[in-house]
């Protein structure tokens, strides 16, 4: 093992992603390859969470990998793979689900918002128990870092809670957490084109309000195009407010440009010109990316070796991990061992 530190994340396959996800999670998580010993893993357990069709969620399964892939994940460099494929991921979910106070679990917003106004007899309860499979996804590789929106941060504070607890009741097992929000330096925060006030997503926001990563060009152009601005009519970046900001950083990001080159270019002109380039800029920058999407999704035989490959090396982690949680909380082991 190497001894960079580990850094974890992970993506449900459930809906495109969107340039969001590549400006704030994605690209960060490329540009950390070097600095950190990552694992990439496409939580395909947590999308049960919510109902699936299975077709559909096959097939974005093997989208998303190839996203990650496309978006220039190296899996000789990172190791990508499917949840539910390291089989430790269930097993050391059960086991923290059962040290988890319900309490705890009940103040989750996620939690309250997915099952506000619905019936109880209509929620799964995998929506309720999430973030003790989510704990167990983290701590099963003894991460130190986990790069997740703001949106999550909740829920790796209860990964952390688990792990102390853990450590507290059975020993020192579990590296504690800590959570890297929009701290990658590399990373940005898109907001919604449509409502500059909140993040984009995939669930928050409107198709309109968010660019996916595979949108064709003309789509691409219409939904910047039609993006709200401010009330002024010509960019000036120091005032700028919500939308001609988010419009700004946009370009910033997909560009490289600094923040004085952004400025400088844009100050005093329309917002249709404003608009006109970071469509372009965004434009470019997804273009590589879809391209090489296409040829990743043309060879799926190649898709699920990789995603072989990436199972046999983070069940390999995995695995030493959930030995040590067995037997520090009294499970027997399965093979009699050596001397049998
Ligand atoms: N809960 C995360 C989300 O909805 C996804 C997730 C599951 C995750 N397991 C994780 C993120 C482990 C980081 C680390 O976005």
């Amino acid at each position: 093992m190497s001894d960079r530190p580990v850094v974890l994340s992970g993506i449900q396959p459930s809906g495109a992603l969107h340039l969001g996800n590549y400006l704030g999670a994605l690209r960060p998580w490329v540009l950390g390859q070097e600095e950190f010993r990552n694992f990439f893993c496409i939580v395909d357990l947590h999308a049960l969470t919510q109902p699936q069709e299975p077709a559909r969620l096959r097939e974005q399964t093997r989208q998303l990998v190839a996203l990650y892939l496309a978006c220039g994940i190296d899996p000789e460099r990172s190791t990508v793979f499917l949840q539910s494929h390291v089989a430790e991921h269930a097993e050391l979910g059960w086991i923290l689900t059962c040290l988890t106070p319900m309490g705890w679990l009940e103040r989750m917003t996620q939690f309250k918002e997915r099952a506000r106004g619905q019936s109880a007899e209509r929620v799964g309860t995998g929506v309720f128990v999430y973030p003790a499979l989510m704990a167990a996804d983290i701590l099963l590789y003894q991460a130190a870092y986990v790069p997740v929106g703001e949106d999550q941060r909740q829920h790796l504070e209860l990964t952390r809670d688990l792990a102390q607890r853990f450590n507290t009741r059975f020993g020192e097992t579990f590296v504690v957490p800590q959570a890297r929000i929009g701290q990658t330096g590399a990373g940005s925060r898109v907001m919604a084109l449509d409502d500059p006030t909140v993040k984009m997503s995939k669930s928050a926001t409107t198709e309109a309000g968010c660019v996916l990563l595979l949108d064709p060009p003309g789509t691409i152009r219409r939904k910047i195009m039609r993006a709200q601005t401010d009330s002024g009519a010509a960019v000036r970046a120091q005032e700028a407010q919500a939308g001609v900001a988010n419009l700004l950083e946009i370009y910033r990001a997909t560009t490289g440009a600094g923040l004085a080159e952004v400025a400088a270019r844009f100050d005093g002109q329309g917002y249709g010109a404003l608009k006109r380039a970071v469509a372009e800029a965004v434009i470019a920058a997804l273009d590589p990316i879809q391209a090489r999407y296409r040829q990743l999704m043309a060879d799926e035989a190649a898709l699920d070796r990789v995603l072989a490959r990436g199972a046999a090396a983070a069940r390999g982690v995995a695995a030493t991990t959930l030995a040590r949680v067995r037997d520090r909380v009294g499970l027997l082991p399965p093979d009699a061992g050596p001397g049998a």
